[in-house]
């Protein structure tokens, strides 16, 4: 199969069709996500918290990261994969920043693109963030970006909180537009919205020809975004209010393997006709 290119996404973009996509942490969910026809998939750093049950998308080294890229690489399928930059992995030097970016590219030729969370540009002081930096060294290198902006998890104690951005004043919201048409000047092939009211991610989506990719940012944007591990509810609980669980695997889940450990300790599972393998009678008599 011929992998979905930058322009296949463009092209949905321009004759306003939604984009989809969703996360993916391995061999199985990258599967499921192929299999399901999503336009793109993303190997996001959540997975360090739905995937490994890490406290925080902080904790997760490159090392482990790139071994899940090259797992959900392998899924059969045509989706554009986007792989996120993890915490740590590139904050020291726009140098360390560029070597980052290049072994997560050559984890897999599977790998379209990488994904940069990104800080607010400041109106007040014009010192742009430092991943803005790097996100235009990175487009200068020929790496295709997706900048990341609004709720931006690896930044949660700088933005005090898991908080919709962008709603509080009309400077915030500013800010959030400004940052997302700097990334588009530099370079960026598109941008994540995540938790921004859905009318500044519209204005954005309308005023910036990139696509946008929505989370918790409304029905305006070109595409959307989820957790797999929400939709499928694979975790116990709630999921957040911008998500929708269309099933619940965990339940189901749990179910199937306790009638499993119902049927081991009731000797009924296995049954030798069906499940086992047979020895010829002559050698079984042999080995008596
Ligand atoms: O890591 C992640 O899953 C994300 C979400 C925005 C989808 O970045």
């Amino acid at each position: 199969v011929r992998p979905k290119t930058l322009a296949d996404l463009f092209s949905k973009h321009v004759s306003r069709e939604p984009i989809t996509m969703i996360t993916a942490y391995d061999y199985i969910s990258g599967s499921w996500a192929q299999a399901a026809n999503c336009d793109m998939i993303l190997v996001g750093d959540s997975l360090a918290m739905c995937a490994l049950g890490y406290e925080s998308t902080t904790e997760i080294s490159l090392e482990e990261f790139c071994f899940h890229v090259q797992a959900v690489s392998r899924s059969p399928g045509d989706a554009f994969i986007v792989v996120d930059m993890p915490f740590g992995s590139f904050e020291s030097s726009i140098e360390k920043g560029v070597e980052t970016a290049i072994s997560l590219m050559k984890c897999s030729p599977k790998v379209g693109a990488l994904k940069l969370e990104v800080g607010s540009h400041s109106l007040s002081t014009h010192n742009p963030d430092y991943s803005l930096k790097l996100a235009a060294e990175l487009c200068s290198r020929g790496i295709p970006v997706m900048g990341h902006i609004g709720l931006t998890p690896q930044r949660v104690h700088s933005l005090g909180g898991y908080k919709v951005q962008g709603s509080r004043s009309a400077q915030d919201a500013a800010a959030i537009f400004e940052t997302a048409r700097q990334l588009k000047k530099l370079g960026c092939f598109s941008i994540l919205v995540e938790c921004v009211p859905h009318k500044v991610s519209q204005h954005i989506t309308e005023t910036l020809d990139i696509p946008t990719i929505g989370i918790g940012a409304g029905s305006g944007t070109s595409g959307q975004v989820l957790v797999q591990s929400d939709i499928l509810g694979m975790l116990p609980g709630r999921v957040p209010k911008l998500a929708q669980k269309y099933t619940d695997l965990h339940a189901q889940s749990v179910d199937a393997l306790k009638h499993y450990v119902a049927d081991v300790t009731l000797h009924k599972f296995p049954d030798n006709d069906k499940n086992g393998f047979k020895i010829k009678e002559d050698v079984w008599r042999e080995f008596l």
